[in-house]
């Protein structure tokens, strides 16, 4: 078997969380038809009918239009990704928020997972002047997609997220200021809001408040807004967003139902996006416009937000509701706890005192053809070994209904298997 010496080998192609998962997605899909698979793990967002409808309508539309197809097919974009496209977001969120943008201060990357890999190795890692930097996520557990994008190893440091348990079975993480600290290694301080796994969202006070932080100390706050607002806007608590130039906000297209167009959009102050254009020109030449040009005349209609208003968000709120009604229904009798869901698609399940730990779960789950993802990876940078760790999984409710329902069933009886027998 062939074998790598590089340290970047050593870094970017070891196994990881984030292969695992796209791994398990991949091999789920080979085998669709022969055997169904509960995909209740990986980050696939629902296929909403009234979005795709409009997503076919568009692609008629560029079919037709020979300048339209040119962007869309035929010619690269600009290394900071396609014009009009930016000019539209710049527009759409000063129209929205009051935000003194242009298209100088966006750019696009071939899905925004990239843009980590770029914006965690800009802000910290090795420096020139022969230090080091971490990225710090002041809110752990964290996006799964962080803890391996770092070139350089210990790239992480993370802030064990306070609990509070609630009545109903509920509990919520809440940002621990008091043990915050940015030392002087920070290079940047980054959350995902709505976070992925929980569904927490941060408040608009408590951003401030980061923000403030991150300034005090030089560095800038990455905001990882995936899953919320403007854009797919699956947040159903604290819709206020912030952005100034000290703040590098990062949407994408993939969660609105476009994961295949591979489209992230990074909001920013000009240096950064500039950097980013020199990154997406050495590492790819352009990012894909595809997405862009789907989507660009639907932010400037105004359409796209209707959609995300009208059909994106109160899909997944209904499919919330009723994932926790049969959670309720089926494990109510197990000390398990869900946490407040806020946003994203996700329910993340603290099962408290599981005795064979949430990595042996996600095995005998998978074994019986139900994939969720193990608490464990939400970790990254954590110091020490908490139990916590390794008492929950992330339970994704994107995929049809009856899928879910039939694989909380099976969740429900591995669960009571471990808590009776171990
Ligand atoms: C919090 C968060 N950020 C970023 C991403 C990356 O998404 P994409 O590369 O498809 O834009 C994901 C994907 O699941 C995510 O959950």
């Amino acid at each position: 078997m062939r074998t790598f010496e590089t340290r970047f080998a050593a870094r970017m192609a070891r196994p990881t969380g984030a292969l695992e998962l796209m791994a398990d997605l991949g091999a789920a899909l080979a085998q669709a038809g022969q055997r169904e698979i509960r995909m209740l793990g990986g980050g696939n967002p629902a296929r909403i009918p009234a979005v795709e409808a409009v997503f076919r309508r568009r692609l008629q539309e560029i079919a037709a239009d020979p300048a339209q197809f040119g962007r869309f097919i035929a010619g690269y974009s600009a290394p900071e990704g396609d014009l009009p496209f930016r000019e539209a977001v710049a527009k759409s969120l000063r129209d929205q928020y009051g935000w003194p943008l242009t298209a100088a201060n966006v750019g696009l990357t071939s899905g925004s997972q990239s843009a980590f890999f770029f914006l965690f190795n800009l802000f910290a890692g090795e420096r020139t002047d022969g230090g080091r930097s971490r990225i710090l996520l002041p809110l752990a557990p964290e996006y799964i997609g962080y803890a391996d994008v770092g070139l350089m190893p210990d790239m992480l440091v993370s802030q064990p997220a306070l609990i509070r348990e609630l009545d109903g079975g509920l509990f919520k993480y809440g940002l621990d200021f008091d043990h915050l600290r940015v030392t002087d290694d920070v290079g940047a301080i980054c959350l995902s809001r709505p976070t992925n796994p929980s569904g927490n969202v941060l408040t608009l006070v408590e951003l401030e408040r980061l923000d403030a932080l991150a300034r005090a100390h030089d560095v800038p706050l990455i905001i990882d807004a995936a899953y919320g607002v403007p854009f797919p806007g699956i947040q159903h608590a604290h819709c206020a967003a912030l952005w100034n130039s000290n703040v590098v906000l990062c949407l994408s297209l993939s969660k609105l139902g476009l994961p295949a167009a591979r489209t992230g959009v990074v909001i920013a102050d000009e240096p950064i996006i500039d950097a980013l254009g020199a990154f997406n020109a050495t590492a790819a030449l352009a990012p894909p416009a595809t997405g862009a040009v789907v989507v660009e005349p639907l932010l400037r209609s105004g359409e796209l937000a209707a959609l995300c208003r009208d059909h994106v968000r109160p899909h997944y709120a209904a499919q919330s509701a009723l994932a926790i009604e049969w959670l309720r229904e089926e494990c109510g009798d197990l000390p398990m706890r869900i946490h407040v869901p806020e946003g994203a698609f996700f329910l993340w399940l603290w099962c408290k005192g599981l005795p064979i730990g949430s990595e042996e779960l996600y095995r005998r789950l998978k074994q019986r053809d139900v994939l969720v993802l193990s608490g464990h990876h939400f970790f990254p940078g954590a110091q020490g070994d908490d139990p916590h760790q390794r008492e929950c999984v992330r339970l994704s409710y994107a995929q049809p209904p009856e899928s879910v329902r039939a694989g909380i069933r099976v969740l429900a009886e591995e669960l009571r298997r471990a808590y009776e027998c171990g």
